[in-house]
Order: C-alpha cells, then structure tokens, then sequence
C-alpha cells in the first residue's frame, strides 16, 4: 500500500487517539502474572501487542475477547508459564522482547525468543546481561548481544539485582523490575533511570513494594499479584502526529483521553516552546496512569534545542520534530538522541532520507541532528523501510507542502496506528 497524503486545507478538529501501546503491553503482561482473571478495556490489538499476546499465549495463558474492546486475560501468576513448544516470536517488537526477558529469566522452562529482521538487529546484551547476574542462564547471538535469545531452565528464583543502568530505557528498566519479582530481596536498579515509568505506576497500583529516589528504583518480590481492571488511555506519542499536522496547518486540536503522564509529555514542552499554545487537563486516573484532554493551537513556530536529559521524555516523537524544525523559524537542533540508531530502524538516518526525498536540508549528527527552517518541502515519494514512525511523519509532513506525499508501504503504521488513514481524513486531510 503507497497511499499519498496532502492537506489543503490542513488538519485539526477534536479526536480520540488510539490506546497506548507500552501500557498495552505492560497490562498484558501484568495480567498474565497476576493470580486470576485480569480485565484490560481498551487494549491496542495490533502489531507489537499482537506479538506480546501471542507469546504469552504460547505460554500459557489465555486471552478472551469481551465485549466491543475489552480483553479478559487468565492470569497464571509470576512463576506460572509453562514450557512454550515452539519459538516465541516478538516479530518488530522491541518492548515484547525486552519485557519478556524478564518476564521468562530464571524460570524453569526452556524458551527461545526471536522476532523480524530489524528486531534482531537491536541490542539486547543490555537486557541479557544484568539478568545473568541475577542468575538466569541465557544465550544470545553474537556473544550475548542480539536475539535469538535462549533461556536455560532455572529454579525459578533470582538473585536481587544491584546495577546501573547506562542506557535510559524503560524498556531495560522494565525487564529488570520484572525479573526482581521473583529475586530473593530486595533489587536496586540506579544510573540512568528516567525514562517512561509506567511499569513503576502500575506495578506500584499493584501493591509492589517499589521506592523511586532520584538516583534509584527499590524494589521488592512479589510473590503474588491479586488481578486488576483497568481501560488502557490514548497514545500521547500517537496522537502527536495529528499534534504536529495542526501546528503546521496552523489549526487547533483537542485530543481527548490521553495519557498524560509527566514522563512521556516531552513533545508538549518542545512544541510549546516553539511557539504553540497547549493546555493540559488531566481528568481522571488508570492503574496509576494520568489520563486527561490536550488542547493545542498554532501560531508561528520558531526552533528550539533538545539535549540528551529531555530525550527520553520524546524519544519516539523526535522524527515529527525534524518536521516541524523544517516548518519553523531558526534552528532547530537535538542532541544526546543516539538511542535513535538503534529503534525499528536507525531512525537518525532515516529522518534524513525523508528530509532529502521532500527536498529539505537536514544535517544529521552521530547523536541528533540540526535544522533550520522554514524551508519549502517539494512533494514526494518517502521510503519508510517499514518503520512505522517514519512513515507517519512523512504523512504529517504533507500538511506543509503544496501537493502530495507518497509513502510507500505504509501498512507498517499499522504497529502503533491501525487507523491512521482514517483519523488523517476525519481531521481533514485526503488520503489517495
Ligand atoms: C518503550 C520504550 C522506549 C520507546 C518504545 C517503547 C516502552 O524504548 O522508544 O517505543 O514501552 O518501554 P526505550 O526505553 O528502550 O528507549
């Protein structure tokens, strides 16, 4: 599918973004430790979290489908998986991967967890080895470092955890509060901890004993999870797509029922700093999780600057401020965002093939890039190379050009936005 995307007329309006996908999984996940049945509202049943389901389904734990949007997860408590008979497949999902480990280090199962091209391209000795030190046993490709990884049956215990985190991951982070729910104390995980903390508010929702300092994460095993009802909010890093098509069509856009947790809202600081008016209510709360409207309108945007200690709180939205860099007046620069390298593709790069396929200039850095703006982008043809979010920039990049964009495969989006084209077309784009 090389669907082309123009907006004469710009987009805005007032929508629903689709459910969050890093709460998706961890509810998933979540469920399947908890000891009985889990009720998840709201789910994000596409793409990564398909993946993550059908792992733990091979696992053991059964899924029902209730009503319109709702899953109904059989728990089977957190030394509960049984021995999968075939290879677990997290397909494009970093976040199932990762998590996973967790979730399987130590047990008394053998399991081996593989996934596409891109994923197996991703590193996972951050992951591996901090869970050794715990005790699991785990082989990994290339010395440790990528997937397949292979889990050696344990006696289903830990070893507290003590380390430091180099990278700010939650995605490492969350893997290792995981495996700590089964160590024999308590884990401490310091350096480089903030990033998104979701899996600290729901395991904490949970009545996990977990302490956040501002240099270390505390926490206790967990012996059992009673199970729990929660509705999975919108996808902050989703709906700023739709956030960053009306700033450049210079229209406003009411989102509502999103998360709106303080770690993941980095791109409303950006955009707010470039010139944009945003206006945050948070209005009710799931499993620890702020949930509320966002309300954003567009004047004349200038550049601004993002250095590594703001990054993780917009990691996934970085591709749609190279856009809006290139619609802005002045500089745009970010730094400190070489994780980029290593996301579904080397993102870094990829945001430089898009700006050169729309004939913008855009000069990249080993760890961001720097853009000055506003310059006049020519219609064009994007090659994503399937990654899902370079494919939604391009898309929100033709609301500032005359004429249309092509992406090409882009039922990649599908990962984190299965309704992309029609919430593209309801907020006023067309879509060919
Ligand atoms: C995610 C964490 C981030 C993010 C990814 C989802 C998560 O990755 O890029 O899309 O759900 O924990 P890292 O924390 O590994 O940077």
């Amino acid at each position: 599918m090389d669907p082309t995307f123009s907006a004469p007329r710009g987009v805005g309006g007032e929508y629903v973004p689709p459910s969050d996908k890093s709460i998706t999984h961890r509810s998933l996940m979540l469920g399947a430790l908890c000891s009985g049945t889990s009720r998840i509202s709201r789910p994000l049943m596409t793409g990564d979290c398909v993946s993550t389901r059908r792992c733990l389904e091979r696992l053991g734990c059964v899924f029902e489908t209730e009503g319109p949007g709702a899953v109904v997860v059989r728990g089977v408590g957190v030394r509960g998986f049984r021995e999968p008979r075939g290879v677990l497949d997290a397909e494009n999902s970093g976040t199932t991967t990762r998590l996973l480990a967790g979730l399987l280090a130590g047990l008394p199962l053998f399991a081996v967890l593989t996934g596409d091209d891109s994923l197996l391209g991703r590193p996972m000795g951050r992951v591996v080895e901090p869970l050794r030190q715990m005790g699991a046993r785990i082989e990994a490709r290339d010395g440790g470092r990528f997937a397949p990884l292979a889990f050696l049956p344990g006696d289903g215990n830990l070893r507290p955890l003590s380390c430091s985190l180099a990278v700010p991951s939650a995605q490492v982070k969350s893997s290792l509060m995981l495996a700590a729910l089964r160590a024999e104390g308590p884990s401490r995980i310091g350096g480089k901890i903030h990033s998104r903390d979701h899996t600290e508010r729901m395991l904490r929702a949970l009545g996990v004993g977990l302490e956040t300092g501002r240099e270390e994460i505390v926490i206790s095993p967990a012996p059992q999870l009673s199970p729990f009802e929660t509705t999975v909010p919108g996808d902050i890093s989703s709906a700023a797509f739709f956030i960053a098509a009306a700033l450049i069509s210079g229209r406003e856009i009411l989102v509502k029922g999103c998360g709106v947790n303080p770690t993941r809202i980095g791109f409303l600081s950006a955009v707010k700093r470039m010139g944009a008016v945003v206006d945050v209510r948070e209005e009710q709360s799931a499993l620890g999780e702020p949930v509320g409207s966002i309300k954003v309108r567009g004047g004349s945007l200038s550049g601004t600057r993002i250095e590594a200690e703001e990054v993780p709180e917009l990691i996934d939205e970085i591709p749609l401020l190279a856009v809006l860099g290139m619609f802005a007046k002045g500089v745009t620069v970010v730094r400190g965002a070489e994780e980029l390298r290593v996301k579904e593709s080397d993102r870094l790069a990829m945001i430089g093939r898009m700006a050169e396929s729309l004939g913008a200039r855009i000069e990249l850095a080993p760890d961001g890039f720097s853009v000055e703006g506003p310059q006049k982008l020519r219609p064009g043809v994007v090659d994503p190379h399937e990654d899902h979010r370079i494919a939604m920039a391009a898309a929100v990049a033709a609301c500032g050009i005359p004429g249309q964009v092509t992406v090409k495969g882009f039922e990649c989006a599908a990962v984190s936005y299965p309704d992309f084209v029609a919430d593209y077309r309801a907020l006023g784009g067309a879509v060919a």
